[in-house]
């Protein structure tokens, strides 16, 4: 029984720990004959590293990658692409005090009931350093999606804790606005506000959760294979295999319960050469098949377990403890979550056009 696998033709298994020699994956599936280099891969797995701001964690990794195999003269072979990025800035030695003490809301406890023993320090596989691999092989999906029918997928940060961005779902952002500060919300004066929030928690030693949202544009219709495999299904499972995710909603999500059929129905409209519809609550998705319109989601993020305040807890064997965590962690994930989630994104919209494509 093994879950680091996912997708169905458009295969990823990752690998590593946050404190091994390295983490990475193997991407099986990739069709022959694209063009690819480290150059396609490397931009989001830069905009995901540590140590960007002081809104992140410091660990300081340049996370970059090598292609090991499936590509020659830069076009890819059709075999398996190896990808790997080296651990630089580990200090195992950060965790001691844990090593008794699981952390609150972590996941040392349940990875020592599971498998009876766990990476001694960061997580291990728990660790966000996991989702390397994945971002490293979402990036191909990406590029493929763009070059065979336009997709763009783009996702920013619309809350951290109390603090919420205007809505900009429909209106094109771009992920040069959202890059144009540290917190990635493209509303720059409430991204100052959320900045601020970060930082007092940090200073406080605690963190903060948000909500990131994602839209993907240009998606095909026809991709979602129900039942299981409804394209909601895929999304939200690939989202939810995020650390440190906590709701998903598509389109309208938990908001549309307040509007009865009549305004909440997105009504038909020819729009050029093909049917679309005039609002968007359906998220682009109908009987978990896209529809041709955007894609909408949102993800939740808690605030990050590690914390440097004392919290009263109790060790493994059940002996009240204070422990106040050591090391360096993110006070607040969302920003750093954007290329996890939009990399997630491309690698179920790949996967699932592959699989229409078997029908052709
Ligand atoms: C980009 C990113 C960075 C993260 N950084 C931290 C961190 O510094 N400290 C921490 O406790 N959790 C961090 N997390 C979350 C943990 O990995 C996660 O909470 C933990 O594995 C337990 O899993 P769960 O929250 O999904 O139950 C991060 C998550 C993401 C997506």
């Amino acid at each position: 029984m093994s879950a680091s696998t996912f997708g169905t033709l458009f295969k990823v298994t990752t690998f590593g720990e946050s404190h091994c020699k390295g983490v990475g994956a193997i991407l099986d599936g990739c069709p022959p004959g694209i063009a690819l280099a480290e150059e396609d891969i490397q931009p989001q797995l830069t905009r995901r590293r540590p140590g960007q701001s002081d809104v992140s964690t410091p660990r300081d990794e340049s996370d970059s990658v090598t292609i090991m195999s499936g590509t020659e003269h830069g076009v890819t072979l059709g075999t398996p692409i190896g990808l790997f990025v080296p651990n630089k800035d580990q200090r195992p030695g950060d965790y001691k005090e844990m090593s008794q003490v699981p952390r609150p809301s972590h996941a040392d406890y349940t990875y020592q009931k599971k498998y009876g023993t766990r990476a001694s320090s960061g997580g291990g596989r728990s660790s966000a350093r996991e989702t390397i691999g994945r971002v490293a092989a979402g990036a191909i999906a990406e590029k493929i999606l763009k070059d065979w029918f336009g997709t763009e997928i783009v996702a920013w940060v619309s809350t951290v804790a109390t603090c919420d961005a205007p809505d900009l779902r429909g209106v094109g952002v771009q992920r040069e606005q959202v890059d144009g500060n540290i917190m990635r919300c493209p509303d720059t004066a409430v991204a100052d506000e959320m900045i601020a929030m970060v930082t007092a928690a940090r200073e406080k030693g605690d963190s903060l959760g948000g909500v990131v949202t994602c839209e993907c544009r240009n998606v095909p219709v026809g991709l979602g294979e129900p039942v299981f495999d409804k394209l909601e299904a895929k999304l939200a499972q690939a989202m939810m295999s995020i650390p440190a995710t906590k709701g998903f909603e598509v389109g309208s999500g938990f908001e549309g319960i307040r509007m009865p059929g009549s305004e909440h129905n997105d009504m038909f409209v020819q729009k050029g050469d093909h049917l679309g519809t005039e609002t968007n609550n359906s998220g682009g998705i109908q009987g978990g098949i896209s529809n041709g319109e955007d894609i909408v989601f949102r993800l939740a993020f808690k605030p990050p377990a590690t914390i440097s305040l004392a919290q009263n807890t109790a060790t493994f064997d059940g002996d009240p403890a204070v422990l106040e965590a050591k090391g360096r962690h993110d006070p607040c994930v969302v920003n750093r979550a954007i290329p996890i989630v939009e990399t997630m994104a491309a690698l179920v919209l790949m996967d699932m056009a592959l699989v229409q494509k078997t029908r052709a």
